[in-house]
């Protein structure tokens, strides 16, 4: 008898994914762990209430997490509670900090001689100036936390130092007095996004921007292409990878005149648009990652 593909039955193994927007890549993971006959558990972190002192097993949340949450901050402290209780979390509570946090990672990349662009961190906008007239103009600034090009200003001359800086001390937020500065990478209109998951390159892509915007992030309008995985770029991308503590990871590189350098690495990646750039379908490498986590 030809066996119907709803009767094949699921794999022992159980994947959690813990969300709290429903994305595309959302719904190509499920699929794809679906496809693998994982039993998959879905969990709106919203919803969620962990007692402290609850032991939360493989049962409940299965042997694998995969941490999908948006917000930063949601998604560190759910991999706090369900790490503390031995599970096993893509990606950990430790790389989910490091890469949420660009000066943290900066210490990581150079740690690791990880090629990437100068920077320093100051505490007041007077240190801040300071910086900048060292580092020389144009140069960058940014938020420490934060994603989707918001407040990453390119910094012309002192004028607009002493501008920007104005606006950060009257906004209401301790994070902006943490002045990140970053030399102004001389680069073409785009930058490289290199997925790396476990320790192989799965995809590589150029996102370019659009005529008269300078920020490459697809969320402002940036378009997406297949990038050759050159022997430096792949070298660049696992070593970037590996410095963040490992994962499912998206490695964000730009070109310099000096080579490729490393300016982020981001933890609860987003990757339609280097799908539908490559025809690689990176649901299916990720979910082939989690079981094989789950083995050990
Ligand atoms: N040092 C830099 N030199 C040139 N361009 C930069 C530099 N830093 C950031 N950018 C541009 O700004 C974009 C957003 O910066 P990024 O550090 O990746 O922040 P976010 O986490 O918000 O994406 C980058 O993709 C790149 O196009
Ligand atoms: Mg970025």
């Amino acid at each position: 008898m030809k066996i119907g593909e709803s009767e094949i039955p699921f794999l022992p193994k159980k994947l959690s994914i813990i969300f709290d927007r429903t994305r595309w890549e959302e719904k190509a993971l499920i699929k794809a762990a679906r496809r693998k006959r994982l039993q998959t558990e879905l969990i709106d972190a919203k919803t969620l209430c962990l007692d402290v002192e609850t032991r939360y097993d493989a049962k409940t949340y299965g042997d694998v997490v995969l941490q999908r949450c948006i917000s930063y901050f949601r998604g560190l402290h759910v991999t706090a509670v369900l790490e503390k209780n031995g599970l096993s979390v893509v990606n950990s509570f430790d790389t989910s900090l490091v890469c949420g946090n660009k000066l943290l990672t900066s210490l990581a990349l150079a740690k690791a001689k990880v090629p990437t662009p100068k920077t320093c961190v100051t505490f007041t906008p007077e240190a801040a100036l300071e910086a900048m007239d060292r580092i020389g103009y144009p140069a960058v600034i940014k938020p420490v936390i934060g994603s989707w090009g918001r407040l990453i200003a390119p910094v012309n001359d002192r004028a607009t130092a002493e501008t920007i800086l104005e606006h950060r001390e009257q906004m209401n937020s301790s994070l902006l007095q943490i002045h990140y500065i970053q030399e102004m990478v001389n680069r073409p209109p785009r930058d490289i996004r290199t997925i790396v998951v476990g320790d192989r390159v799965t995809v590589s892509i150029y996102r370019s921007a659009p005529a008269g915007v300078w920020r490459t992030n697809v969320a402002l309008g940036a378009t997406t292409t297949p990038c050759p995985i050159t022997g430096e770029l792949e070298d660049v991308a696992i070593r970037a990878a590996k410095a963040v503590g490992g994962g499912v990871l998206a490695v964000d590189s730009m070109e310099s005149p000096d080579g490729i350098v490393v300016h982020e690495v981001n933890s609860t990646i987003e990757f339609k648009g280097a799908a539908a750039a490559t025809g690689v379908d990176i649901a299916k490498k990720i979910i082939e990652y989690l079981i094989e986590i789950s083995k050990r």
